[in-house]
């Protein structure tokens, strides 16, 4: 899935003005010029300046996923946003899901030696985990194809894509386990 990689500056946002961002379910006001500039992208403001550092700033050029969020629903690429464009909208950052997250789960049971490793050095891996979210609140059952297109904005450098794969398809049972 290609992310949305918006990236319309504002020109109605000024110093002084405020915004509101919901983030991992609570609102947020920041104000323009004191909490953020204008230019400031949302990967920068929510690892920055509120410490979401589960988001990793790599490429800074929409080219890795490493920032991935989800936005509204979606997973998004948010060194491609500006935080001022996160106006009225709801964030979610993987310190905001549950330490029972079954997606959580599934990449952790992928790390086992033997299984083929979901993950080694786990730089990727917050944004692997909430592209797989986004992926599986729209299509619970993805087949191989559509797993590797909904994570194909996702790279990892330790090239654990197989056990990636395999953790999300047992992220897709765990959830049908659970009822949806
Ligand atoms: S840091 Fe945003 S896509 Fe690489
Ligand atoms: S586990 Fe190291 S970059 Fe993916």
């Amino acid at each position: 899935m290609i992310k949305e990689t918006l990236l319309n500056v504002s020109t109605e946002i000024s110093a002084n003005d405020r915004i509101r961002i919901r983030i991992n379910g609570e609102w947020g006001e920041y104000e323009v010029g004191r909490d953020l500039k204008s230019e400031t992208t949302l990967s920068t403001f929510l690892r920055e300046r509120l410490g979401y550092t589960g988001l990793k700033i790599s490429c800074d050029e929409g080219a890795c996923g490493a920032c991935t969020v989800i936005m509204d629903g979606k997973a998004i690429l948010s060194c491609m946003l500006l935080a001022v464009e996160a106006d009225g909208h709801d964030v979610l950052t993987i310190e905001g899901l549950p330490h029972d997250d079954p997606v959580i789960e599934a990449f952790a049971e992928q790390s086992e030696p033997g299984h083929g490793t979901a993950l080694q050095c786990g730089y990727c891996t917050p944004g692997f985990v909430l592209s797989t979210h986004a992926l599986l609140n729209e299509n619970p059952n993805p087949t191989l194809d559509e797993i590797k297109e909904a994570l194909s904005g996702n790279l990892c450098r330790c090239g654990c894509y197989s056990g990636i794969v395999m953790a999300v398809r047992h992220a897709s049972e765990k959830i049908a386990a659970k009822g949806g």
